[in-house]
């Protein structure tokens, strides 16, 4: 268990609180959107007090945080207990919980049952849903329910096994028409965000221009209102090489790795017990005097 202290907060005053009147505003001044993933206390106080717009705890946290080859098997239940952490952590970016695989796809009702138990039981304020076309019913029946939505279409992960692998879309005229359909679907529906994963550059561009929901780029060139990004991936926290349109932003990787070879080696050689006694007798000495 950790004793240090949770609660100081660091730095300078609160920023106001995102909301999605912030995201609409954003994308009418054409002011670009910043969005990451987070999944846990630590690291999404770190990514809100950087100032990014929203957070948004990914069912990619199967693959990074759990260990997952792919995104299918995270749960709601895991999903809620992260969404937790990460609103506790949280004060003024919006926080956005993704729908898993299974959570939304035997039916409307299910989905927005599993909708509602994100805001009410974990504090998320949207929900992300894979799909266009074939998943407006649900949206509608959410955005009904009072919950903001955010699109997602494209290389949609949870489709990996229909997709045959993780496929860049809208490579040929069927493909371009289909994401176009999508995403108007999506927009006239009423989403506030759209995540375009995986497409190309200029179809990313079409449709941003096209719809009136902000589009939130990955993998899908930069002519969208925004970009997401993994946490794990701008950190070099995934064990592997980046996809080509990651960039990398710092090695937390190589950080830890030597603070904690620094860590074993102090306690292995002695080093940690000489360096405690000598913070234990400066105490001792300023105690007696
Ligand atoms: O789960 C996730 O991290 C995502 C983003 C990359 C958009 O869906």
């Amino acid at each position: 268990m950790s004793i240090t202290s949770f609660d100081v907060r660091m730095g300078g005053p609160l920023r106001p609180k995102i909301t999605t009147l912030t995201i609409e505003e954003k994308k009418s001044r054409r002011e670009p959107i910043t969005c990451l993933t987070a999944y846990d206390y630590a690291t999404s106080r770190l990514v809100d007090e950087a100032g990014i717009d929203m957070i948004l705890v990914g069912d990619s946290l199967a693959q990074v945080v759990l260990g997952y080859d792919n995104t299918l098997p995270v749960t709601m239940e895991e999903m809620l207990h992260h969404t937790r952490a990460v609103r506790r952590a949280v004060k003024s970016a919006l926080l956005i919980a993704d729908m898993p695989f299974a959570s939304y796809h035997e039916s409307v009702k299910e989905g927005v049952h599993n909708a509602l138990r994100f805001v009410k039981e974990a504090g998320a304020e949207a929900v992300k849903v894979e799909g266009g076309e074939k998943r407006i019913e649900l949206v509608r029946h959410i955005l009904d329910a009072e919950i903001p939505v955010m699109g997602h279409i494209g290389l949609t992960p949870q489709s990996i096994h229909k997709m045959g692998g993780y496929k860049v879309q809208g490579k040929d005229l069927g493909g371009i028409e289909r994401l176009i359909k999508d995403a108007i679907a999506l927009d006239r529906a009423g989403v506030f965000t759209i995540v375009l994963e995986g497409l190309p550059r200029e179809v990313a561009a079409m449709i941003s221009k096209e719809v009136s929901a902000a589009t939130i780029g990955i993998g899908a060139g930069p002519d969208c209102d925004g970009q997401v990004l993994v946490f794990h991936d701008i950190l070099n926290l995934t064990f592997s090489p980046p996809a080509k349109f990651v960039r990398r932003y710092g090695d937390a990787g190589t950080l830890i790795s030597k603070a904690v070879e620094q860590f074993r080696a102090d306690v292995a050689s002695g080093g940690y017990g000489i360096w405690l006694r000598q913070v234990h007798a400066v105490r001792d000495f300023l105690v007696e005097t």
